[in-house]
């Protein structure tokens, strides 16, 4: 079975991102072992701020009209995601945080479950560790669990980059691993655990609001239908 990597990169600066050649090397390492590779620049994306109508709750469908859900069809087929971002105000700039927002569905339905993630970061200064574990807390909010993360600032000169990714690339071939099996992250999937327990009840108590969230709790055996 072939393993499908999608990275996503969210640096206005095309081409110049100095985060996406980490982005890339990370998803070299994972064809090195043997993953196919895709890659999307969010900024080049039409994705509209989530406005918290809840319509996804009810329908599984988003009532705005964008780049969105064509976006998350392709997270949806990867096998891992890696994602990258710059430090914009020791955050993430605000089209990473727009896709995020759009994915509370995601969260609730833990519709990440059995994918894995990883982020990269660059920084002007410094908080790339923390941007880096933002991403990876936001993966594992929808579901996923990270297998790391490489951070790295470059305000000294690009030295520190060519280094890093190096680090990117080693990322890129352990996810691959880990989807492959070949690492376990007992804690994290005690996490995932507790998350659905947690989401199972909230969904059992707003069920006549939130149909689709429990139909697709029922569809994939996590809920026992009442009959
Ligand atoms: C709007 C903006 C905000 C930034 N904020 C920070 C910051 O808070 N801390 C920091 O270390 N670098 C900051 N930077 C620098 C970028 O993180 C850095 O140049 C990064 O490598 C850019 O990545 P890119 O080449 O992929 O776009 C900022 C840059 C911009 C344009």
């Amino acid at each position: 079975m072939t393993i499908a990597v999608l990275g996503l990169n969210a640096s206005p600066r095309g081409r110049e991102s100095r985060t996406l050649r980490l982005v890339e090397a990370t998803l070299a390492g994972a064809r090195h072992e043997g993953a196919e590779t895709d890659l999307i620049d969010v900024y080049s994306l039409d994705i509209g701020y989530c406005n918290a109508c809840t319509a996804c709750y009810a329908t599984g469908e988003c009532v705005l009209c964008d780049d969105f859900p064509d976006l998350f069809g392709k997270m949806m087929n990867a096998d891992g995601i890696v994602l990258g971002a710059p430090n914009y105000i020791d955050s993430i700039p605000a089209p990473m945080k727009a896709v995020f927002d759009r994915m509370a569905d995601a969260v609730h339905c833990r519709m990440f479950s059995g994918k894995y993630g990883c982020s990269v970061c660059t920084a002007g200064g410094a908080n790339h560790g923390g941007i880096v574990e933002y991403m990876n807390h936001a993966l594992s909010s929808f579901g996923a669990i990270t297998v790391g993360g490489v951070g790295v600032s470059v305000g000294r000169g690009l030295d520190a980059l060519s280094e890093a990714e190096k680090r990117a690339n080693a990322l890129g071939r352990t996810l691959v691993q880990a989807v492959r099996g070949e690492h376990r992250y007992p804690e994290q999937e005690e996490y995932q655990r507790e998350r659905m327990d947690y989401f199972r009840q909230l969904i059992l108590w707003n069920k006549n609001q939130w149909t689709h969230e429990y139909d697709w709790y029922v569809q994939n055996g996590w809920i026992e239908e009442d009959k």
